[in-house]
């Protein structure tokens, strides 16, 4: 069926929009007290992700509460080592926890390249019911981590200031690592064309440990893995967001995607030349901003807006939203993106 809004969709193409299209990465989440009260009401996070009429639910809250112009599948990167056979439990206010890490080949032999139909069923699901309960409004971001990222939190075990583990192995033992970020490669690719096939109308690739590897392991240890991933995922854009690795953008200019995610510590200017013309750049907000006040995130949003232009732009933070930030600071952000793109495009007609 037709989407109502697809200015992500064209934005991510390159197609010409009206206004800018604007969402948050962790948009559904804590910030929402609605998202709150059902998470409440659980034994956890887990339970959420793996109910899919919940999940659809806290995935459409910030579309009705935010006006964002996409929703994107309530899950987590983290569900692809479940279902590879590392188990995860995610700590409240610490985090994910893996009992049981990957060291060495033992623990490598205990692993399986998992089928989503079998082993991610309930994503799948979610994504089928949260289509249906949208009714086309605005378009369903599928995503999954990118292997590198998904490999420090299988070696590390949780999460890390350094991932000291999962970076050491890339010196001690690369061969694990390839083998590991083969079999994390293989299983993402067809749980992301999974989720195309469920509904999903873009496709975004997290990779947020980019930022503590040195160029050349990013060359070695993740890029290789990342390209293979767009090429295997041709319906629908793709997004690519590595945080920290303004190092790659040059590199990114070549992946067989539509759209490269920025952090704020990236200049748009600077990354707009690395990237080159043919992408869509999506980013980059400070999320901190959105402690100052509403005068301050209309000034800085607009200033943001300017400096990217009004082609090939989805706006966004530059990493998830901190959970203790005031939905009404969101919604400033929202409606800034929105009524500035409006007030552009009535001066052009
Ligand atoms: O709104 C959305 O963006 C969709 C949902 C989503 C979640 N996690 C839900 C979540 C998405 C896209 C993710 C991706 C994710 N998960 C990433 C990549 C993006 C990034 O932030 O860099 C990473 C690294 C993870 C792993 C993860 N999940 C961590 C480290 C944590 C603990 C830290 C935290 O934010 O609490 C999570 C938990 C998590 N994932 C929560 C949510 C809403 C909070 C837990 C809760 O509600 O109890």
């Amino acid at each position: 069926m037709q989407l109502k809004n697809d200015l992500l969709i064209r934005a991510a193409k390159g197609e010409a929009v009206e206004r800018t299209p604007v969402w948050l990465m962790r948009q559904a989440g804590r910030i929402l007290p609605e998202y709150r009260a059902v998470r409440e009401s659980l034994s956890g996070f887990k339970e959420l992700v793996e109910t899919p009429e919940l999940a659809a639910e806290v995935t459409i809250q910030p579309v009705d509460i935010l006006d964002v112009d996409a929703a994107i599948i309530f899950s987590d990167i983290l569900v692809v080592p479940e279902a590879m056979g590392c188990t995860y439990e995610m700590i409240e206010k610490r985090g994910p926890i893996f009992p049981n890490t990957v060291r060495n080949e033992q623990d490598l032999r205990k692993l399986r390249v998992a089928d989503p139909h079998e082993h991610l069923h309930y994503v799948l699901d979610a994504i089928k019911i949260t289509k249906k309960a949208l009714n086309s409004r605005v378009p369903l971001i599928g995503f999954a981590g990118a292997p590198w990222t998904i490999l420090a939190y299988m070696v590390e075990g949780s999460g890390s200031k350094t991932f000291s583990h999962a970076r050491g192995m890339l010196y001690t033992n690369p061969k694990l690592a390839h083998q590991l970020l083969r079999m994390i490669t293989d299983t993402t690719i067809s749980y992301l064309q999974a989720q195309v096939e469920a509904g999903a109308n873009l496709i975004q690739v997290f990779d947020s440990w980019a930022g503590i590897l040195s160029p050349a392991h990013y060359r070695e240890f993740a890029l290789p893995y990342i390209s293979e991933i767009c090429n295997a995922i041709r319906n629908v854009p793709v997004t690519v967001f590595a945080k920290g690795a303004f190092f790659a953008l040059e590199d990114f200019s070549k992946l067989n995607c539509e759209t490269i995610g920025l952090d704020w510590n990236m200049e748009i200017d600077k990354a707009r030349q690395q990237v080159g013309p043919n992408k869509t750049l999506q980013g980059n907000m400070d999320p901190c901003l959105l402690y100052s006040s509403f005068d301050s995130i209309q000034h800085e949003t607009i200033k943001m807006l300017k400096e990217f232009g009004p082609h090939r732009h989805i706006a966004n933070l530059g990493h998830g939203v901190y959970p203790d930030t005031d939905p009404e600071k969101v919604k400033c952000f929202v409606q800034t993106v929105k009524e500035y793109g409006t007030v552009v495009g009535e001066a052009k007609s």
